[in-house]
C-alpha cells in the first residue's frame, strides 16, 4: 500500500473543513424537518418512503408521490445486485454497494465505483471522498438521507483501478433502473467516469462540468438534467481553492435549478 503523507492528509482535511462548512440559509431551513427519513441504513432508507405531506416548499424530496413503490423497487434492485455474478467483481467483493438514499430524492449523486471502505461496509461514499461529499451535501443545506447516492459500478474493482468497459456494460442497467425508479429532477455526476458514462461522451470532465446536460432515460421518457462536477476524490488530490470553488459553483446551480435556497457563508453578504 502506498505510504500516506499524514501532513498532507491533515492539511487537506482542515482546508476542506474550512471551505465546505459554515454555510447557512438565511431565515429558513432548506427542507421541512419531517420530510426525510432519519435512518442511515440502505434498507431502512429505501423502504421508508416518507414524503412530505405538508405544503412547505421548497423541499429536496419530490412530491406528490408517484404511483410506483420506489422503496420496494430500489430494494429489489439492491437484492439483484447482491446476487449478481455477471462479472468477476461480484465474486471478489466483500459486499455489494447498490447505493442508498431517499427513494424520492430530487437530487441523485452518481460516483464511479466503491473503494475499500465502501466494499467493507456495503455503503457508497463512506471513505475520505465520502466524508467530503457529506460536507458538500451539508453545505447545500441538505442531509445525506434526503438525496440518493449511487455508483456506476456496484462492486469494488481491485486496487481501485478504473472500471472496465465490460464491467460498466454489465452493471449499468442497475443504475438505470435506480434512476428510472427515483426519477430525480437532477443527476449530479461526480467525476469523469460517471459523467462520460451517463452522457455517452468522451469529452473530459473539465469541459463537461459546470453546465447542465441531458441524461436520456429511455424512449418516451423526458430527459433528466445532469450536472457534472469534479469527483470528491479528485478534489482531495487537487485541493486548490479554485477546484473547491468550481464544485461549489456547480452545486449552487443545482440548488437554483431546483428552487432550493442557496446557503451563504455565515457572516458574508455574498457567496
Ligand atoms: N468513490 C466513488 O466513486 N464511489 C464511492 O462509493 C466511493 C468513492
Amino acid at each position: 500500500m502506498a505510504e500516506v503523507d499524514l501532513n498532507r492528509v491533515v492539511r487537506q482535511h482542515l482546508e476542506m473543513e474550512g471551505f465546505f462548512t459554515g454555510f447557512a440559509i438565511r431565515g429558513k431551513t432548506a427542507v421541512p424537518e419531517d420530510s426525510a427519513p432519519r435512518a442511515g441504513s440502505q434498507g431502512a432508507v429505501a423502504s421508508s418512503a416518507t414524503v412530505a405531506q405538508d405544503s412547505n416548499p421548497p423541499s429536496a424530496i419530490r412530491h406528490p408521490p408517484s404511483t410506483m413503490d420506489a422503496g420496494k423497487e430500489l430494494a429489489a434492485v439492491a437484492a439483484e445486485v447482491g446476487q449478481c455474478r455477471k462479472c468477476p467483481l461480484g465474486s471478489i467483493r466483500k459486499n455489494p454497494v447498490p447505493g442508498e438514499g431517499h427513494p424520492k430524492a430530487r437530487i441523485m449523486f452518481v460516483g464511479e465505483a466503491p473503494g475499500a471502505d465502501e466494499d467493507a461496509q456495503g455503503r457508497p461514499f463512506v471513505g475520505r471522498a465520502g466524508q467530503l461529499l457529506d460536507k458538500i451535501i451539508a453545505a447545500c443545506g441538505l442531509r445525506r438521507e434526503e438525496v440518493f447516492i449511487g455508483n456506476i459500478l456496484k462492486c469494488r474493482p481491485p486496487e481501485n483501478r478504473e472500471p472496465r468497459p465490460d464491467e460498466i456494460i454489465n452493471c449499468l442497467p442497475y443504475l438505470q433502473r435506480q434512476i428510472e425508479t427515483i426519477n430525480p429532477d437532477i443527476l449530479v455526476a461526480l467525476g469523469g467516469h460517471a459523467a462520460k458514462t451517463l452522457l455517452n461522451t468522451v469529452r473530459p470532465i473539465g469541459q463537461l462540468r459546470g453546465q447542465f446536460h441531458e441524461y436520456c432515460s429511455g424512449i418516451g421518457r423526458p430527459p433528466i438534467k445532469l450536472m457534472a462536477t469534479f469527483h470528491p476524490a479528485y478534489l482531495l488530490r487537487n485541493y486548490s481553492e479554485q477546484n473547491r470553488r468550481y464544485v461549489w459553483e456547480d452545486m449552487k446551480k443545482v440548488l437554483v435549478e431546483l428552487g432550493l435556497p442557496v446557503p451563504e457563508r455565515k457572516g458574508s453578504q455574498t457567496q
